[in-house]
């Protein structure tokens, strides 16, 4: 962990985007494949694979020691569920798919929530978590810009989230962070934060958002078995959505943006 936040030049920024460009294509692609019966050990082959044939190299493989190529969260798992042969994706399911890359010495950090089936095979409980939670990163991504600081972004999910009236519940253990040379650098995105808190935000620092929402109770739970697994305390469903934003001289770009206009 970088303690200091990092301003990237923009030649830093130009090869950073390419890391960033193979993140949201692999996203795409594993959009086009995720369907009922498939394990999330055939998800991860995917994503190794594809990842090596665009000239990268998939971050989460080995940091801190995790056992594989990208994180499969499926229903009540939050975040950092390790892809295995024995977990199944069946139709009605929702899950996030987290896709980081390392290309050109830097890295592009993104997930999004997958549909198992399509919309239509999954409850309206759970089509309503995954907009919002969809609607929330939107909502924090349009506080950055030069001037604002990090708890501002923090500070509009919440109130945003509150204002849904739903109960959900914002995970505050894990957050969003700066990255560039390193997966995680300074600064901590915090999801629930107050107003003119945090660091200043200026160009040329590139940091993710990404807004862990519970249906329930916003309490977590580690796995004791694998050391990785965060689920929700209570079981209810999570959803995550996650972009890696670049602050411009006047406003912000996110970098993952989905080359198909997708997500
Ligand atoms: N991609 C995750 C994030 O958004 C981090 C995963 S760490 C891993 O920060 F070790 F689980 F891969
Ligand atoms: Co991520
Ligand atoms: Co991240």
């Amino acid at each position: 962990m970088v303690e200091r936040v990092t301003i990237k030049t923009p030649q830093e920024i130009e090869l950073m985007r390419e890391a960033c460009r193979v993140t949201a294509t692999i996203l795409d692609e594993v959009g086009d494949i995720i369907k009922p019966g498939m394990s999330t050990e055939e998800i991860n082959s995917f994503v190794h694979r594809r990842t090596a044939e665009l000239g990268a190299i998939p971050s989460p493989l080995n940091y801190k020691g995790f056992p594989k190529s990208v994180c499969v969260s499926p229903n009540d798992v939050i975040c950092h569920g390790i892809p295995a042969p024995f977990v199944i994706l069946k139709a009605g399911d929702i899950v996030n798919v987290d896709v980081t890359s390392f290309k050109n010495g830097f890295h592009g950090d993104s997930s999004r929530m997958f549909f198992v089936g399509g919309e239509s095979a999954c409850s309206d409980e759970a089509r309503e978590l995954v907009s919002t939670t969809r609607e929330a990163l939107m909502v924090g991504i349009r506080e950055v810009r030069p001037g604002k600081r990090i708890g501002d972004i923090g500070a509009a999910i919440q109130d945003f989230i509150r204002a849904t009236k739903r109960g959900y519940g914002i995970v505050r253990e894990y957050t969003g962070h700066g990255l560039g040379r390193e997966f995680h650098e300074a600064p901590q995105v915090l999801h629930v934060a107050k107003r003119n808190t945090g660091e200043l935000i200026r160009p040329g620092m590139t940091f993710t958002i990404e807004p862990m929402i519970n249906a329930g109770s916003a309490r977590t739970s580690l796995s004791k078995v694998d050391g990785w697994t965060v689920r929700t305390a209570d079981g209810s469903l999570s959803a995550q959505w996650e972009h890696t934003v670049l602050v411009t001289d006047s406003g912000h770009d996110v970098m993952t943006s989905s080359p198909k206009g997708l997500f």
